[in-house]
């Protein structure tokens, strides 16, 4: 299982053997999710997941298929976070692959970013909620240093919160999604803008002026115009 879920964010498993948690290593995940994981805790990516891997910091950890930890490119400039893995993530290990996901594919497309090249996507908690609710403020707290530490190692100039739980499981802000999406926000040093969840979208389809899928449209134009402007393209 833990060859098999490095592979998906690039750590070779075959024929390389997959880098197993040591005695030693397991001892230093504080199973009490009060105790936070520093920053600089993990030298590399590929370090966190074998912590993710054995990760047991809360209940979620009990009926998980796979923890989900990241897909894309951990040297992109563009970080998404989502809320956490539903039944399709929870099965292939990766974030976003479900039916939000593919929305969300074709949300990037439409201003030509590649999530494999231009995006690194993670979640706020990497473990399934059951039934896919919300996750509880003491699953968030046990899972946060995780995400801030891929935040930490990915580096990336802007990050989207897609979503209530990730705007608020980061920022602590306490103003409604649809309230404060398209604004850019100052959050650790970097360009930061909440968005509506696709699964949000789903359930909004209208194309409207002022509807959901009207307004994600303006965020991403405005988005790729300040990726662009950050990377010297413009
Ligand atoms: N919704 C999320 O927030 N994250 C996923 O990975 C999938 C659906």
């Amino acid at each position: 299982m833990i060859d098999e879920q490095l592979s998906l964010f690039g750590v070779a498993a075959d024929p390389v053997p997959a880098p197993q948690p040591t005695a030693a290593q397991y001892q230093q995940i504080p199973l009490n999710p009060d105790v936070a994981i520093a920053p600089g805790t993990y030298a590399d990516l590929a370090a966190l997941a074998t912590h993710c891997l054995a990760c047991q910091r809360c209940g979620l950890c009990e009926n998980r298929t796979h923890v989900v930890i990241s897909r894309g490119n951990p040297q992109a400039d563009l970080m998404i976070i989502g809320e956490g893995p539903g039944q399709q993530e929870d099965e292939q290990g990766k974030p976003f692959v479900g039916k939000s996901g593919q929305l969300l594919e074709k949300i990037l497309a439409s201003v030509q970013f590649d999530t494999e090249k231009d995006i690194y996507i993670a979640n706020v908690v990497k473990c399934r909620p059951p039934g896919n609710r919300d996750p509880l403020p003491a699953e968030v707290n046990a899972c946060r240093p995780y995400l801030l530490e891929q935040i930490r190692l990915v580096d990336p100039k802007i990050i989207l919160f897609t979503g209530a739980t990730a705007y608020k499981a980061l920022t602590g802000g306490k103003q409604g999604i649809t309230k404060i999406r398209g604004q850019w926000l100052e959050w650790g040093g970097r360009h930061c803008m909440p968005i509506l969840h696709p699964a949000y979208l789903l359930r909004n389809p209208s194309r409207e002026k002022g509807k959901p899928k009207w307004l994600m449209w303006q965020d991403i134009q405005a988005i790729r115009t300040k990726y662009d402007q950050l990377r010297g393209a413009a």
